[in-house]
C-alpha cells in the first residue's frame, strides 16, 4: 500500500554573534573560509528560528515558507545542504530495507523567528542551522552537531557556529574537500553563564553590502587583510579561547574589540572601501569606553557584524552600570526588560555620544549566552501535511 504519512520533525535554532570574525573565502563553492572564528550564541528566549520539516508523497515539489511567504530554495547553497541530507538518508535507507523512503519525497520547510525582520539581524545563521537540524531529525540521521555543521556551513559560513550552544569555534581546516571545516563546542554556556549581550538595533534596512559579496571584494583587494589572517586572526583565536577557558572577562573583551576593529579596518582597506558602521556604531564604541573608563576596568566590549547594529558584551554582575548607562538615553525604545528599567548609572557620556544614539537607535535586544539547538514539538506543518503558523 502507498505510504501517505506525514513525517514531520521540529527544531528551534539561535542565532550566535562571532567575537573573532569570519571574514573571507578561500573556496566560495564549499564556502571554506581563509580564517577560523568563534563566536557566542545567544540566547533563543529572545532570538530563535523555529523550523518544521516534514515529507510526504502528497508533496509535488521541495517548498520553503520563511515567515509566512514563500522562498526561494533553488539557491546553490539551499540545495547543496538538502542534497547533502537527501544523500545520508538514502545511504541509510539502502542499508535497512524497512525505513520509509524519506529521501525520494519532497519537502515541506515552515520556519518563523521570534523577533521581528525590522530588527536588522542577519537571521540566515539561525535559519540554515534550523533548517538542517530539522531535516536531519526528520530523516533520523545519526549525524553529531559537528558532522551538521559541514552542512550547515554550505549553507552560510556563520550557521555552522549555531548548531551548539555556549561558545563556539569554526576552524577553518586545511583540506581542499573542506571535510575538516567544522564547529566545534569551545565551552558550554553553563561554563560560563554570566555573559549577557545588548544589542543597539542602529537600523533595521537590509545590509549594503551583503557579506558574501563584501568579503570576496576584500579578499580581492586588501593587503591589511593578508595580515589579518596570518598574524590577527590566530593570535585573537588562542587568547579568546584563553580568555572563555579562564572567565577572564577584560581579556574577552579586549580580543572582542580588537578584532571587530581589525575586521573593519579591512572593511575600510578594500578598493573600493566598504563601510558598515555607521555614526550611530562610532557613537556606541565612545559609550563602551566612557564606561570602562568609569569602571576602572573592561566591563563592557562592543562588536560589529556586516551592519551598523552594536552589540555590547558584559557580565551579569555589571549589569547596572552597562544598563544603567544607556537606559536613560533609550527609555522610550521597545526591548528593555524588567530589570533594567528605571537604571541609572553614574557614567557620563559626551553629549554628540549621547544624542547620537538617542536619535539613532531604533531598538535595544537584552539577551545573553544560550543552548544550541532544540527539538521541540510545536509544528509548523499539521498532521495532514499543511503549514500552520504560531504567530497568526
Ligand atoms: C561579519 O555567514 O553571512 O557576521 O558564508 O557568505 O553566508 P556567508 O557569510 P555570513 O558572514 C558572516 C560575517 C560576519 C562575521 C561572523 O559572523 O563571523
Amino acid at each position: 500500500m502507498a505510504d501517505t504519512k506525514v513525517y514531520r520533525a521540529s527544531t528551534t535554532a539561535p542565532v550566535n554573534i562571532a567575537v573573532v570574525k569570519y571574514w573571507g573565502k578561500r573556496d566560495a563553492k564549499l564556502n571554506l573560509p581563509t580564517n577560523s572564528s568563534l563566536s557566542v550564541t545567544l540566547s533563543q528566549a529572545d532570538l530563535r528560528t523555529l523550523t518544521t520539516a516534514s515529507c510526504s508523497t502528497a508533496n509535488k515539489d521541495d517548498v520553503l515558507l520563511l515567515n509566512g511567504e514563500p522562498s526561494d530554495l533553488t539557491g546553490a547553497r539551499t540545495q547543496a545542504c538538502l542534497r547533502e541530507l537527501r544523500d545520508r538518508r538514502a545511504a541509510l535507507e539502502s542499508k535497512d530495507a524497512s525505513l520509509p523512503k524519506l529521501s525520494a519525497m519532497r519537502l515541506l520547510l515552515v520556519s518563523e523567528n521570534n523577533f521581528p525582520t525590522a530588527a536588522g539581524l542577519a537571521s540566515s545563521a539561525a535559519g540554515f542551522a534550523a533548517l538542517v537540524r530539522a531535516v536531519a531529525d526528520l530523516y533520523e540521521l545519526p549525524s553529531s552537531p559537528t558532522e551538521l555543521s559541514l552542512i550547515a556551513r554550505q549553507g552560510s559560513g556563520s550557521a555552522c557556529r549555531s548548531l551548539f550552544g555556549g561558545y563556539v569555534a569554526w576552524q577553518m581546516g586545511s583540506r581542499a574537500d573542506g571535510l575538516d571545516s567544522q564547529a566545534v563546542e569551545v565551552a558550554p554556556a553553563s561554563h560560563w553563564p554570566e555573559m549577557r549581550a545588548l544589542i543597539l538595533v542602529a537600523s533595521a534596512a537590509k545590509k549594503g553590502v551583503s557579506s558574501t559579496s563584501g568579503m570576496q571584494q576584500t579578499v580581492a583587494t586588501s593587503g591589511l587583510f593578508q595580515q589579518r589572517i596570518a598574524d590577527v586572526v590566530p593570535r585573537n583565536m588562542k587568547s579568546m579561547e584563553d580568555a572563555v577557558a579562564a572567565r577572564d572577562f577584560a581579556a574577552f573583551a579586549e580580543v572582542t574589540m580588537r578584532d571587530s576593529n581589525s575586521f573593519h579596518a579591512t572593511c575600510a582597506d578594500t578598493y573600493p572601501p566598504i563601510f558598515y558602521m555607521n555614526d550611530v556604531s562610532r557613537a556606541a564604541v565612545r559609550a563602551v569606553e566612557a564606561i570602562n573608563a568609569a569602571a576602572g576596568k573592561t566591563v563592557a566590549a562592543y562588536t560589529f557584524d556586516a551592519g551598523p547594529n552594536a552589540v555590547v558584551y558584559y557580565l551579569e554582575e555589571n549589569k547596572d552600570l552597562i544598563l544603567g548607562a544607556f537606559y536613560p538615553l533609550l527609555e522610550k525604545l521597545d526591548g528593555w526588560k524588567d530589570g533594567a528599567k528605571g537604571l541609572k548609572s553614574t557614567v557620563q557620556f559626551d553629549e554628540a555620544v549621547s544624542s547620537t544614539i538617542t536619535s539613532g537607535v531604533s531598538r535595544v535586544i537584552m539577551t545573553g549566552v544560550g543552548e544550541g539547538p532544540q527539538k521541540t514539538d510545536v509544528y509548523l506543518v499539521s498532521e495532514d501535511g499543511k503549514p500552520v503558523s504560531t504567530s497568526a
